[in-house]
């Protein structure tokens, strides 16, 4: 993993931002992304003597994941490894589930992904 470049969407909180931490504990570069600030956990990755970045990003946005990679590839030559962590979960059940709710998992959950790789 040393000096592995490795980018992880979500990674303000929760799965994300623990992988992002032990990434950085095995000698990645890890591009901390997410659509909430997510500056707090580079700061703690950087003050624990790792090597972090935090860009925003929504993974729901096809520009905003055109901007990252590129910035990305620009900044360290190359993106060795992607953790797609972003999600949401919505706790009803299908029938109480409205139709926004939806479509709103599928965008975050399945779209993001795909959208990582295009
Ligand atoms: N924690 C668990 O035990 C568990 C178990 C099974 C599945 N999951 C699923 O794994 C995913 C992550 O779980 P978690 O516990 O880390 O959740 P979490 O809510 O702590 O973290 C999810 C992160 O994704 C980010 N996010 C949400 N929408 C986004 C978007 N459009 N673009 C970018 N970032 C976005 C949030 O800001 C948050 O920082 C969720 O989908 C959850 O349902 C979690």
């Amino acid at each position: 993993m040393s000096g592995r470049v490795a980018l992880v969407t979500g990674a303000a909180s929760g799965i994300g931002f623990a992988i992002a931490k032990l990434f950085a504990q095995e000698g990645c570069k890890v591009i901390v992304t997410d659509q909430q600030d997510g500056t707090a956990v580079a700061n703690e990755i950087r003050s624990q003597g790792g090597e972090a970045c935090y860009y925003h990003l929504d993974v729901t946005s096809e520009d905003e994941w055109k901007q990252v990679i590129q910035s990305v590839e620009k900044e360290y030559g190359a993106l060795h490894i992607l953790v797609n962590c972003a999600g949401i979960n919505v706790r009803y059940t299908l029938t109480e589930m409205d139709l926004e709710d939806w479509k709103k998992i599928l965008d975050v959950d399945l779209t993001g992904p795909m959208e990582s790789v295009k």
